[in-house]
Order: C-alpha cells, then sequence, then structure tokens
C-alpha cells in the first residue's frame, strides 16, 4: 500500500451558497480541508466587509460540531465599491481578496464590472496595501467563441489591468487553457494561477461526445485535451505559481439536469483522492503538497497548515455516493470516469 501525507490542503476557490445549500456542502469541504477562499457570487452579492462578517457566521454554524475549518472571504468587486470599505476589511483581518467578475460572466455576475476604469480607485488601494484580486478570466462579449474567451480575456483585459496597476497582486481562477498556463508562468510572483480537480480530468469531449453531460458543464468550460494536458503538466510541475482552486460549485439536480442548466463541477468531497490520482499519473505524488498545501498559502502570505492529511492507496477503488442530499435538493457528484485507489485515512 502506498500512502503519502501532506500539510492539511487548503482550496483557494470554493462556492458554499448559503441557507440549506451552504448547510449541506459546508461538512463536505471541512472534513479535508483546513481552510477556503470563499466565493461571494450570492444573492445578492457578498459587497461590503459588513456582509462579509455576517456571511462568516453563517458558514461558522453551518459546519460540524469541534470543526475548525476556516472560511477566507472574499468581497465581490462591483463598480461602485468603496475602496475605503475593502482597505477596512482586510486591515480588521476579514477579507483576504476582491473576486472580479466580468459581468455576465458567470453564475451571479450581474453585478460584476462592465467599465473596468470605474474600479481603478479599488484596484490602486488593493496594490497598495497587498490586497490579492481574484479574476474570473473570461471576455462576455457575445462575438467571442465562448472557447477563446479566456484566451482574450488575457490579451485585452487583465494584462492591461496589470500594467496599469503596478503591484497588484493577481490570481487568475480556474485557468483552462495552455494560454493561461504561459501567461502566469511568465509573470512574478504577484501574480498565481488556480487549477481545479475537474480541469484536470476532463475535456471537451467528455461533456458533448455520447449525449450531453450537464454535470460536467462548468465556467470556465473544459476546452481540448491539449489545454487539459498543459494544466496537468502545470499543477503537477512544482511551479509555485499554480495552486490548487476547486471550484466546487454546487447546483442542485433540477438546476443542472434542464434545457437551461447552470455551470458548476461539485468536487468538495473527493477533490484529495481524485488528486492523487491524477498526480500519481504524472509521476509526480511529490509536487501534491506543493499544490495542494503550500503553493498557496505562500502566495496569499499565510502559514502552511500545521495539521496533515494522510492518502492511501489500496486495490480496492474508493466509492462515492453518487449525490449528496441537501436541504435544498440532492447534487451530484462530479464523476472522474474511471476508479479511483486513493482514499483519505481518517
Ligand atoms: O462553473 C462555475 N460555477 N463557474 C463559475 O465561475 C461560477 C460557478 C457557480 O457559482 O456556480
Ligand atoms: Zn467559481
Amino acid at each position: 500500500m502506498s500512502t503519502i501525507t501532506l500539510p492539511r490542503p487548503d482550496d483557494w476557490h470554493l462556492h458554499l451558497r448559503d441557507g440549506a445549500m451552504l448547510e449541506g456542502v459546508a461538512p463536505e469541504t471541512a472534513r479535508d480541508f483546513a481552510r477556503a477562499i470563499i466565493m461571494p457570487n450570492l444573492v445578492p452579492p457578498v459587497v461590503r466587509g459588513d456582509d462579509a462578517a455576517a456571511y462568516r457566521e453563517r458558514i461558522l454554524k453551518a459546519l460540524p460540531e469541534g470543526s475548525d475549518f476556516e472560511p477566507l472571504m472574499t468581497l465581490y468587486l462591483t463598480e461602485k465599491t468603496d475602496p475605503q470599505d475593502v482597505a477596512q476589511a482586510a486591515a480588521s483581518g476579514l477579507v483576504k481578496a476582491v473576486k472580479l467578475y466580468p459581468a455576465g460572466a458567470t453564475t451571479n455576475s450581474d453585478s460584476g464590472v462592465r467599465d473596468f476604469d470605474k474600479v481603478r480607485g479599488v484596484l490602486e488601494k488593493m496594490a497598495e496595501i497587498g490586497l490579492p484580486l481574484c479574476v474570473h478570466g473570461e471576455v462576455t462579449r457575445p462575438e467571442v467563441d465562448i472557447f477563446d474567451r479566456e484566451a482574450v480575456f488575457i490579451e485585452t483585459v487583465l494584462d492591461p489591468i496589470r500594467r496599469k496597476t503596478p503591484g497588484l497582486r493577481v490570481v487568475m481562477e480556474h485557468i483552462t487553457t495552455k494560454d493561461g498556463v504561459d501567461y502566469v508562468a511568465a509573470q512574478g510572483d504577484d501574480m498565481g494561477g488556480t487549477i481545479t480537480t475537474h480541469h484536470l480530468i476532463i475535456n471537451r469531449n467528455h461533456i458533448l461526445v455520447g449525449g450531453i453531460k450537464p454535470h460536467y458543464y462548468c465556467l470556465p468550460v473544459a476546452k481540448r485535451e491539449t489545454h487539459r494536458l498543459a494544466l496537468v503538466e502545470a499543477a503537477t510541475s512544482g511551479n509555485p505559481h499554480f495552486f490548487l482552486g476547486t471550484d466546487s460549485a454546487p447546483h442542485v439536480d433540477a438546476a443542472k439536469e434542464t434545457a437551461c442548466g447552470c455551470a458548476g463541477c461539485f468536487t468538495a468531497t473527493h477533490t484529495m483522492p481524485l488528486l492523487a490520482h491524477v498526480f500519481e499519473a504524472a509521476g509526480a505524488l511529490d509536487n501534491l503538497e506543493g499544490f495542494a498545501s503550500r503553493n498557496g498559502p505562500n502566495f496569499y502570505r499565510l502559514p502552511v497548515n500545521e495539521g496533515t492529511l494522510t492518502l492511501e492507496k489500496t486495490d480496492q477503488p474508493n466509492t462515492w455516493p453518487a449525490k449528496i442530499e441537501t436541504g435544498a435538493g440532492p447534487v451530484t457528484l462530479f464523476d472522474p470516469g474511471f476508479p479511483v485507489h486513493w482514499h483519505v485515512k481518517r
């Protein structure tokens, strides 16, 4: 039997939602992860420091008794965001990042940014205080093909913003392309990139060949195989620019299995065994520690966790339920499509 022990991992991009869904999914992440960057795209969004403080309390209440899971809060950047409110929320230690959604790019992004000049003041304040900007990197112009939206964003939005705002620390989240990998890898230590579990496993064929698979649909949408291979190479390489952000994004089955299904893959429950499989297959199990436990805290200037998590490989494949039941309805787990022999030792 092989085993590997890592410092307890963190998830640098997570959707926990609110209400009954929050209660259903929070324990799934808290089981294996010490901390997570919590996405603010609720309805209404988490815009001000006060909103984040209240949401943090709701998350803590949804955790199992005795859990020491720490939610790292973010603010949703709007064209009306007040730089002083952001600075205060950061100075108090409550908020660890601000999230930029281009308006219309994804789930609950309508309050996001249309005119990037309107958020200059906030970005400059963030550069001054060293607060990271987490970016959903896709343009939303209807004429841009959905498979090109990340590459076009880098060239026309991200790079110009970074040039205009020296010192701004940026995480390009859930990168899905070789373009994203190459861009992030070429920058200094003020730039990081998160990679999801599911984008290391599926390409666009998985979504579309042999019938449409709504549980593989997420945003940014999975790209062709060459891009997936670039992501695996980046994640497993040990390059400190890249770290885990699952983008685990629960939607109830009724909202996924429908004529206009929501974007999101739910991977909170089984991410660490899936990653062990991917890293082992790449011959890079030793680099899982950097990707899941070290590179993220280093970027966010937080300590690496003190506890550990042990993964073991057994002859029998691991099994998970097809879905978890939440008070909001059933949520289907991401199916990797192959047997996974890794387990988290409890
Ligand atoms: O697939 C996604 N789901 N991508 C996002 O950017 C948002 C997320 C969600 O909130 O459901
Ligand atoms: Zn997300």
